[in-house]
């Protein structure tokens, strides 16, 4: 008779095979993949209602916690974080700003944020948030696997959806009620689903925006988007003595092509006069390029399987509603959970993706509005033109500048 020890158990084949395969299934009502701010604004909002959820991620925490991201809040967001108690850091070490300024043709023009719609927004780094949020999961005893990368998400069309994934080189299963899908643009959660059932939609910007971390003070109190012959700008910050900008630059170009003296000439050449003399340059803490792209997937749900965040879409930064996208995706994504477990309804969780698109469709217009705006796209004339008249049209127009403001510090999450 084949016998073997489990745990001071003696197991014969068929409880062993069993033994072994509880060993390697986990069990949970909500199965988060992804520990970006998505799926862990998710897994305390759930926590909040008594549902219960676990992360699985692909780094580990420190990766996690070292990525450089943006760092604009809007007031929603915000608002949000302070409801959940999340929001004491936040409002410790943050910078409220109730406006913002453009430049081009050698001027700067402030957009009133705070005048326009009574809001502002925060800027907070995204990784300082991410940290916030990990603390507060842990803390109240949340249930994040690190280091366990998922490979697909089986059977999300049944009631007991599976996520495949492996953690210490074993394969492993986590069953659950719904899959939440918040694992960015690379993840496995889309990558599950056969594109025949999803429409996507993308567009990819010809130039890219080389950015650098220093710690020196902000030229300005507030960001600067600058537009200029040579290619867009931007000033801003993570505090009074750290600073983050970036210049437009193609698509091919390297970090190593550029020495930080490089970098700070570039961007004084791109700046009004008055910014320009004001500018602190230091060393750089980090360097890099990122590519600009619009990308929508419909829908947002399939069977049991919902996307959040960034698995569902990306915007160009120039509008700063990346984070803000994904928290608004699980508020929505949360209370439709929330009121399946607690109510019984459905309802919502039908809903989930129409509700969620049409924030995301309104937030991507306006970034990619924006993009258009203010960078230089080709050696065209008329196209500069045709954006400098646009600039001037907004800075001298208060209507102009409300519809502005209104979008960049953040829609309602309307219902
Ligand atoms: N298995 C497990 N985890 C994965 C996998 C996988 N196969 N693929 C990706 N992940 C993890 C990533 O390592 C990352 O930590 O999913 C997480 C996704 O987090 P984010 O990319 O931060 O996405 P999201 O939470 O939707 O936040 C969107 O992030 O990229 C910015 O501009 C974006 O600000 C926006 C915000
Ligand atoms: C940033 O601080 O990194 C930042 C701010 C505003 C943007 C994009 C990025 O629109």
């Amino acid at each position: 008779m084949w016998r073997r020890v489990f745990d001071q158990r003696v197991l014969d084949l068929p409880d062993a095979l069993q033994y072994l395969g509880n060993m390697n299934r986990l069990r949970t009502q909500v199965g988060i993949i992804g520990s970006g701010p998505a799926g862990l604004l998710l897994s305390h909002l759930l926590a909040q209602r008594g549902i219960e959820s676990i992360i699985l991620e692909r780094q580990s925490r420190a990766h996690v916690e070292a990525r450089i991201r943006a760092g604009v809040l809007e007031q929603g967001t915000v608002d949000l974080l302070r409801q959940l108690g999340l929001g004491e850091r936040m409002d410790r070490e943050g910078i409220v700003h109730e406006g913002f300024s453009m430049a081009f043709s050698g001027r700067k023009e402030r957009i009133d944020m705070h005048k326009l719609t009574g809001k502002s927004v925060m800027i907070y780094g995204q990784t300082e948030l991410t940290k916030d949020l990990i603390n507060a999961r842990l803390a109240a005893g949340g249930a994040i696997h690190y280091e366990c990368p998922v490979l697909a998400v089986e059977e999300y069309q049944s009631s007991q959806p599976r996520i495949i994934y492996e953690q210490e080189g074993q394969r492993k299963e986590l069953v659950c009620d719904f899959v939440a899908g918040c694992d960015g643009y690379h993840g496995a959660a889309r990558k599950s689903v056969a594109q025949n059932r999803m429409q996507l939609f993308e567009k990819v910007y010809p130039f890219g925006w080389l950015g650098i971390l220093a710690d020196v003070p902000p030229v300005d109190h507030e960001l600067i988007y600058a537009s200029h012959e040579r290619g867009f700008a931007l000033c801003s910050m993570r505090s009074h003595t750290r600073s983050r900008y970036y210049v437009q630059c193609s698509l091919d170009d390297r970090v190593e092509n550029w020495t930080d003296d490089a970098f700070w000439d570039e961007l004084r050449r791109r700046l009004p006069p008055e910014c320009a003399e004001k500018l602190v340059t230091g060393p750089r803490l980090e360097m890099s390029i990122a590519p600009l792209r619009s990308f929508v997937v419909e829908p947002m749900r399939f069977g049991n399987l919902f996307l959040a965040g960034d698995a569902a879409h990306i915007v160009p930064p120039t509008g700063a509603k990346g984070l803000n996208l994904a928290v608004s995706d699980v508020y929505y994504l949360a209370r439709a959970l929330a009121a399946f477990y607690g109510e019984k309804r459905s309802d919502l969780l039908d809903r989930y993706s129409e509700v969620a698109l049409r924030r995301v469709w309104k937030a991507v217009r306006f970034s990619w509005w924006y993009t258009m705006l203010m960078h230089r796209f080709d050696d065209d004339q008329i196209s500069h033109r045709l954006q400098v008249a646009e600039l001037e049209y907004v800075a001298s127009s208060e209507a102009a500048q409300t519809v502005m403001a209104e979008n960049y510090v953040g829609l309602a999450f309307d219902d």
